[in-house]
């Protein structure tokens, strides 16, 4: 494939107001010689983007994407290169022809006959007379024709060969057809259909290709309730989910996807007026999907079934959502119900306001699911709860720990005095640990790391070095969370002891069966030297470096809130700018 010239590339972005193209999408204000709005790329109240019609560059100082006009529609509108470049063409009245350039898709004709196999299937399902059986089924199921045609439904006869025959005789060949998953081998050499007397939901891609199907039963047959195409050379299960090509629009529009489990949920929704409904085909979601997700939206409302499998994958689903930096919503059905169950149970407005107004946050989505396992009659599951909920709310607000304390005793029935004491009690050893931003750049052989390190042999030496130090710093931030856990299981040996003798030293000995594997690997490889003298003098330098460490840890964090309540973008670059020198000088320690 020619590539395109340097030079046209140059003359279209030249010819590109790049202000226009972006402020098609977001809303800009002019400062200076740079235009400034809030970042498509990332959720933010003020503004970080910011746009250099001089250089024709667009640069986002918070989440860092940065790029030129073309790469800006390749994001925003999902197109290749190629295909930015020509709508910015487009734009500026040029006339390159682009066709040469662009990417002759190797799987074309593998896509050809999956849309050929889509449309036997919906032809069949229209105008036969199983058809007419299978119609009624969706009909049932509150499936109209409108609906039919919206999702391309159609479906496989129950003959072993017709569809085989059709694509045949439409000029493809049996080994793409095999390729494909949509016909099988059988023992004696002859090809079959794989899905046979099944309804027959196409799955599309975001750039409206047929990559695979799914068929359901809808007789009163054995089998699997669905089976669906295999992978292959077009359809990567994974990553793909179910109706992204009518979704993609509406969640864009929206600014929000729902996802779900299947298929009939996702026509539940459209029926509720939520076309920005996918679903991740009942296996657990993956990375690759959230990703996809991602790039066009931020916010996500999980609307998993409302049994016991569905609330183990919303679950799980929170957390990757979670570490993708997304914003979560939970849908949690009652009743075990999913979507479509829903919807019929009371109505298409019933499942759209419960899904606009009756969303929970995924803390309480976890409050609310470990209260679930509990027998509030047994003490022990009592504890048990009240720890998880304190882990789950140590981090937040006092508003957010002030109502879960309530909730807490009213669903355990002890009186909130008493919830409220056990929490500090919980909390006096919890500690702080450093932000995320810094963990991630301190080095393991950072200075301050090894100071954390070491430190832990004078606490098993003795308990005077840990109450000094816990004095010293009373509110703790540790680097490496290992040393923080061996810190606190020193502290409680050492309490253990109290009572003996108050010289008394923890000997490595008895700390070891303490440890798990991981902790024991650690200490051994990391924190204990036995000819190392533990002088004095040395602690007093160890708790010097944590000491320079907190103080950077405090204005990095201090940065950080300056820069997310400046009022000028000005002033947020300058913030930007001290607080990536900071890091660096933490670094470099
Ligand atoms: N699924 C599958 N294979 C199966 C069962 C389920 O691929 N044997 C996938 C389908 O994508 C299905 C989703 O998992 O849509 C959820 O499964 P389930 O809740 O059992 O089906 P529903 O979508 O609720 O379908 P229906 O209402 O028709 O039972
Ligand atoms: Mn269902």
């Amino acid at each position: 494939m020619p590539r395109i010239k340097e030079e046209v590339i140059e003359e279209i972005l030249a010819k590109t107001d790049i202000v226009d193209v972006i402020g098609e999408k977001v809303s800009l204000s002019k400062k200076g010689k740079s235009y400034f709005g809030l970042c498509p790329f990332h959720q933010e109240k003020t503004p970080s983007f910011s746009v250099e019609p001089n250089m024709k560059i667009y640069n986002c100082f918070s989440c860092g994407e940065k790029g030129n006009a073309a790469t800006f529609l390749q994001k925003t509108e999902n197109l290749s290169y190629v295909e930015a470049l020509e709508s910015l063409a487009k734009r500026a009245h040029m006339t390159v022809d682009f066709e040469g350039y662009k990417k002759e898709d190797p799987n074309k004709h593998l896509y050809q006959i999956n849309q050929d196999a889509m449309q036997f299937y919906e032809f069949f399902l229209k105008n036969t007379v199983s058809g007419k059986e299978a119609r009624k089924y969706l009909h049932d199921r509150g499936i109209t024709d409108e609906l039919i045609a919206e999702f391309h439904i159609g479906l496989a006869p129950e003959e072993y060969d017709t569809l085989y025959n059709t694509l045949i005789d439409k000029g493809h060949v049996a080994v793409d057809l095999h390729n494909l998953g949509l016909i099988k081998r059988s023992k004696q050499e002859t090809f079959y259909d794989l899905f046979r007397s099944r309804i027959i939901f196409p799955i599309i891609d975001e750039e409206n290709r047929v990559v695979a199907f799914s068929g359901r039963l809808y007789k009163d047959e054995e089998g699997p309730k669905y089976i669906n195409s295999p992978q292959t050379d077009v359809f990567t299960k994974s990553s793909t989910l179910y109706n992204m090509q009518n979704a993609l629009f509406h969640i864009k529009k929206h600014k929000r996807v729902i996802l779900t489990e299947g298929y009939m949920d996702v026509i539940a929704f459209y029926k509720a007026n939520m076309q920005e409904a996918v679903a991740s085909m009942g296996t657990s979601l993956t990375n690759d999907q959230v990703r996809k997700l991602k790039r066009y939206t931020n916010e996500v409302y999980i609307a998993y079934d409302g049994d016991n499998a569905g609330l183990d994958a919303t679950a799980r689903a929170i957390e990757l959502f979670h570490q993708a930096g997304m914003q979560v919503k939970i849908i949690l059905l009652p009743d075990k119900l999913d979507p479509d169950d829903y919807l019929h149970k009371y109505s298409p407005d019933a499942l759209q306001e419960f899904a606009l107004n009756k969303w929970i946050d995924p803390l309480e989505f976890q409050y609310l699911r470990q209260l679930k396992t509990i027998d509030s009659t047994k003490l022990m599951d009592i504890e048990g709860f009240k720890k998880v909920v304190f882990d789950l709310i140590k981090n937040t607000s006092n508003t957010v720990i002030e109502r879960y304390l309530s909730k807490l005793s009213k669903d355990i029935d002890v009186s909130l005095e008493s919830v409220k004491q056990d929490f500090e009690q919980y909390t006096k050893r919890f500690i702080k640990q450093a932000s995320k931003t810094m963990r991630a750049v301190i080095p393991i052989d950072s200075k301050y790391a090894i100071a954390e390190r070491k430190l832990l042999n004078y606490f098993l030496l003795d308990r005077k070095y840990f109450i000094s130090y816990n004095n010293k710093f009373d509110e703790l931030f540790f680097i490496d969370p290992v040393v923080r856990d061996i810190k606190m299981l020193i502290e409680d040996k050492h309490y253990e002891l109290y009572d003996e003798d108050i010289t008394r030293r923890i000997t490595v000995n008895e700390l070891m069966p303490l440890l798990n594997e991981q902790q024991q690997v650690f200490f051994q490889e990391k924190v204990y030297n036995k000819y190392e003298e533990l002088t004095e003098a040395e602690y007093i330098d160890y708790v010097h470096t944590i000491e320079e460490y907190v103080h950077y840890l405090t204005k990095i964090k201090d940065l950080e809130e300056k820069i997310q309540t400046a009022d000028t973008v000005e002033e947020k670059i300058k913030y930007a700018n001290i607080r990536d020198k900071t890091i660096k000088e933490v670094k470099h320690g």
